[in-house]
């Protein structure tokens, strides 16, 4: 049970972080390519990325914590453990963009690419992150 709280609370997280992504990219398409017509539900955007990224942190130390209660060490996943770290920096500055880029609104061009990017980088690491995630509960977790 106990090892299945972290994979559980990550999968949730990386379907949240796909409407997560669809909104920043409405904000993208006006602000950059010029479509007309769209609306940035930029509050949402905001309470659910938070959302998304502060799940992905916490859950990151639920995800070793749960290694240490199954397996007595951490570290032991691979490229899982690795991503997982490499993340870390990323959601750092995501959020950290993300809040200052709510606080002071401005006509912005770099910081949004910047925050946009890393965090689409984010959601694509995270979807590596499904995949590896399914090799050890199918190898290490349920066998
Ligand atoms: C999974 C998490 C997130 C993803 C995938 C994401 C993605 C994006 C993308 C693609 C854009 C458009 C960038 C552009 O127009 O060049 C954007 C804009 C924005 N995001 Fe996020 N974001 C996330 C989390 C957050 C968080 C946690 C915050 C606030 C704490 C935030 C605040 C903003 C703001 C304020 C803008 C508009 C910036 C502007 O155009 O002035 N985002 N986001
Ligand atoms: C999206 C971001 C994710 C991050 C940052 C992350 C990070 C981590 C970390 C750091 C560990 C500890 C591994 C070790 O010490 O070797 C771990 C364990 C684990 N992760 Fe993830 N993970 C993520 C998503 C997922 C997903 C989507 C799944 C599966 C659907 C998954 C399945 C597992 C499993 C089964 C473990 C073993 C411990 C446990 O069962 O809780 N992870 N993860």
């Amino acid at each position: 049970m106990i090892m299945w709280i972290h994979p559980v609370l990550q999968t949730l997280a990386l379907i949240l972080s796909l409407y997560v992504l669809y909104l920043g990219w409405v904000r993208f398409s006006f602000a950059h390519l010029g479509t007309k017509g769209l609306i940035f539900a930029w509050k949402r955007h905001v309470f659910l990325g938070i959302l998304v990224l502060c799940g992905w942190g916490l859950d990151f130390v639920i995800g070793l914590g749960a290694a240490w209660w199954g397996w007595q060490s951490v570290f032991i996943t691979g490229h899982h453990y690795q991503v997982g770290i490499a993340m870390v920096p990323l959601i750092l500055f995501g959020m950290g963009t993300g809040f200052y880029m709510d606080r002071n609104k401005a006509k912005r061009v770099a910081l949004p690419l910047a925050h946009g990017g890393a965090n689409a980088l984010l959601v694509l690491m995270a979807l590596y992150q499904l995949y590896t995630g399914i090799i050890i509960l199918r190898d290490m977790v349920m066998a």
